[in-house]
Parts: C-alpha cells; structure tokens; sequence
C-alpha cells in the first residue's frame, strides 16, 4: 500500500524526482507542536459530535503526545515521501494506532489543517518579537537615562541642523519600536482567526463543531467562509510587512552607528563584543553586527516580496503554490529574530564619545534655527529673519568665525545674541514633542513607567 495519504486513486508511485520536488518537510517539521496541538483539538471535537468514541480521542490524544516527544528527542526519521510534518504524524499516529489513526483526519484536509498550524506558530512568534522589541525599547530608554544631558547635533539631509538632547534622539526610536509592536498586535488580531473546519475548500457534509475548536485553541473568531481560508495568506502577508518594518528600522539605525563609529564622526564607542577586527590591518575595529543588521534587512524586504507574487494571480481556493509560503514567514521571522537579539545587548554597551561631540558641537550653526525665531519674536517677519540668520551665516563663514563671535552690530536686535550657542539654543525650545529638556524629561518618564 503506498505510503501517501492520498494514494488510493492511483496505480503508479510518483517520480523520486516529483518527491524531491514537491517535498515541504525541510522547512515546515517545526510546525509539528502546533500540528499536534491542533490535532489534539480536531479530535476531542469528533468525540464530542461522536465521530469518534471518547476512548478513541484519548488514544488519538495521547499517541500525539509520544509523538510529539519522539520528534523532540530526535526519533523521528523526516522523509521526503511523506511529503510534509502532517503527513509525518499522521502516518506516526497510525504506526501507532492502525484504524483509530486512520480517522484522525475526518472532516478536515490539509488545506485548513496547514493554515491553522501556522496560524498557531505565528502567534507565537508574534509574542516572541513583542517581547524582544520591548527589550530593545528598554535599551534605548537606559541609553536616554545615561546620555541625559548630552547635546547631539541633529541632522537632515546628513548636514548639521539643530541641536538635540541625545535622550530625545534615543527615544525616537522607542517610538518607532512601539509603532512595530502596535503593527504586530493589529496583525495578531486577524493571525487569531480559526481556519480549521472549512475542510479542503467547502466545508464539510460532517457535523463537526468550529466553535469548540476555537476555545480548545484559543481563537478569537471563526473564519466565516471556506472558500477564503484555504486560500487567504493576507495575514502572512501583514506578518511579514510587519517584519519589513522592523527590519527597515533596525538598518536605518545600524547604518547611523556605522557612521557615528568612523574617525570621521567618533561620536559612539560599539563595545569590543560586538565588533570584529582584519585579518591584515591590525588596528581595525569593524562594525560588523551593525553592517549585518542592515544587510540582513534586504533578506526580510525580498521576502514580502517574494510573497507577494507568490499570491498575486492565484485563483480560488488552495493552490499548491502556497506551501513556498512558509520559505518566506520563516525566512523572515528568523532573520529579524536575530538581529533583535543582537540589538539590544549591543545598545546597553555602546557608550556615546561625549568630549568628541561636545569639542565639535559649535561647528555647523546649530543655533541659527533658533536666533532666526528669536529675532521672529522680537517681531521680525519670518521671511525677513530667514534671511538676515542666512546672511549673518554668510559671514561667519567669511570670517571663519561662529554666530556667536559677530561683532553686535551686525545683529537687527542686539538682544538676540543672548540666544546664541548650543546650549542656549537647546533651552530655548519648548513646543510639544520638541528635544526642549523638560517635554523630553516628560517623555522619558513617561516610557520609563509604560516600559516598566
Ligand atoms: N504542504 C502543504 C502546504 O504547505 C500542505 C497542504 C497540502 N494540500 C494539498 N492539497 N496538497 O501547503
């Protein structure tokens, strides 16, 4: 008898070829435990509608406990005939249980069987980047505390623009972290939707009972219509833009720090653990995890994409296509997992260069911003003060000198100097969510107690 679950209608075996070709075990055994978890359920349902004796459920039960303990001890031998994990322990469990086995999988197909247990991984996953995007947050709120009062230049456009508290810059991206795990949790609300029961694509003549599934597994709601489940991948989709945030995010700030650690800048000593050196310069210190942590961004980006297309043009319902799904979630989901990991350690012991910053701090007419909005409110027109800031810029270049050291008479108002310098230019702001000392004081207790 073959050892496929469908090879009842056919006479030939299949091509060891077509085997190789078509196989999914490779990449989706680390679905078994939600495999099993979701089998364990289907089955205490058909015992509860009586499509299966109680005693035949507890079998089934725990069969899939062993089962599940056989695979995380390594006894389970993965072949590429039996195509994917629900094949595997299926075939385990009637190795196990001869007919009692063989009428596990009533009233369900592969079709909603494979989406339920990703669905449960993804939840998982979810709760496992929550976790580690918390602790990076964290990092960069103990990075506000020690740089407290540190001044930064702020930049545009990578030119020198106006002064910021090194804390508000840290906090900057807990927000942009809290924005990825408000992302994760709006996806976690459409992941946590039961696809089980609609069977290969219509449902089933059977009388199974998807409520009592979606308690047993800690579902949300029922997927209302089956034509949809077998074929809906949008919420690997959000999952995986999700990700193609995170990743963004983290390559944005790993190349500020490449920059910030060069000769150059030498604004950021990284900590010696998390550099590595040359094999023929023997003074190197390479940013390496910061380069990796954005190269690795790439990966996570042509994944979206990859599942993009894969979905783009399918028609209804299942398509076996969609098995290259899991290539992409996981792909993902691992390489943001371990720049994550690496992040946070990296940020709690990287230290800020404070002299270098500081001795370089009045180049670059951070205060110009503000001696501009002096002058506005010492009621000089916006577009008038604009310009009479830009030609005092002028001469200072003229004059190789600072805003500062201009003769007085060349101000409109002599009483706008006492706005000049960096530090006085910081404690001149005030507006709302601005670097002002005491709205980033605010912000910062503020995360301290959310993150707490
Ligand atoms: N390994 C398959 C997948 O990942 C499981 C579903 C197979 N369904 C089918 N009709 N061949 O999508």
């Amino acid at each position: 008898m073959s050892q496929k679950t469908w090879g009842g209608r056919f006479s030939g075996n299949t091509d060891a070829r077509v085997e190789a070709f078509t196989e999914s075990i490779r990449f989706d055994y680390r679905l078994y435990r939600h495999d099993i978890r979701a089998s364990q359920a289907h089955a205490r349902m058909l015992a509860k509608v009586g499509l299966l004796t109680q005693a035949e459920a507890d079998q089934i039960i725990q069969s899939l406990d062993e089962i599940r303990a056989d695979i995380e001890a390594g006894h389970m031998e993965f072949s590429i005939a039996l195509e994917d994990i629900h094949t595997h322990i299926e075939r385990a469990l009637i190795a196990k249980l001869g007919d009692v086995g063989r009428k596990l999988h009533t009233g369900r197909s592969r079709n909603d069987q494979v989406v339920t247990d990703v669905k449960l991984w993804m939840r998982e996953a979810i709760d496992e980047l929550d976790l580690l995007l918390r602790d990076l947050q964290k990092a960069f709120v103990e990075l506000a505390e020690r740089e407290r009062e540190q001044i930064l230049p702020g930049y545009t456009h990578l030119q020198r623009a106006q002064p910021v508290l090194a804390a508000h810059y840290a906090l900057a991206y807990v927000e942009k972290f809290q924005r990825d795990r408000d992302r994760l949790a709006d996806c976690r609300r459409r992941v946590n939707i039961l696809p089980l029961g609609a069977a290969a694509l219509a449902g089933t003549s059977l009388p199974i009972d998807r409520e009592f599934v979606r308690a047993e597994l800690g579902f949300e709601a029922i997927a209302a219509n089956s034509l949809d489940v077998s074929s809906d991948r949008d919420f690997a989709l959000e999952f995986i833009f999700c990700l193609a945030v995170i990743a963004t995010h983290l390559s944005g700030w790993a190349e500020e720090w490449i920059i910030w650690s060069t000769t150059e800048f030498h604004f950021v000593d990284l900590p010696d653990e998390f550099c590595t050196g040359s094999s023929i310069m023997p003074h190197k210190k390479n940013p390496d995890v910061l380069e990796l942590t954005r190269g690795k961004s790439a990966r996570v980006i042509a994944m979206l994409q990859q599942l993009l297309v894969l979905v783009k043009g399918l028609p209804l319902a299942y398509n076996r296509d969609l098995q290259e799904d899991k290539t992409a979630i996981f792909d993902a989901f691992d390489t943001v997992q371990s720049c994550l990991v690496v992040a946070a350690p990296l940020v709690r012991q990287t230290r800020f260069c404070r002299e270098a910053i500081a001795a370089r701090l009045n180049d670059g007419f951070l205060d110009a911003t503000t001696l501009m909005e002096a002058l506005i409110l010492a009621g000089v027109p916006m577009r008038t003060a604009h310009e009479t800031v830009g030609q005092l810029v002028r001469e200072c270049e003229q004059r190789n000198c600072r805003l500062e050291q201009l003769p007085e008479e060349l101000f409109p108002r002599p009483e706008v100097k006492a706005s000049l310098g960096v530090t006085k230019a910081l404690a001149a702001f005030r507006s709302y969510g601005s670097t002002a000392p005491a709205e980033v004081d605010r912000q910062l207790q503020q995360w301290q107690q959310r993150l707490r």
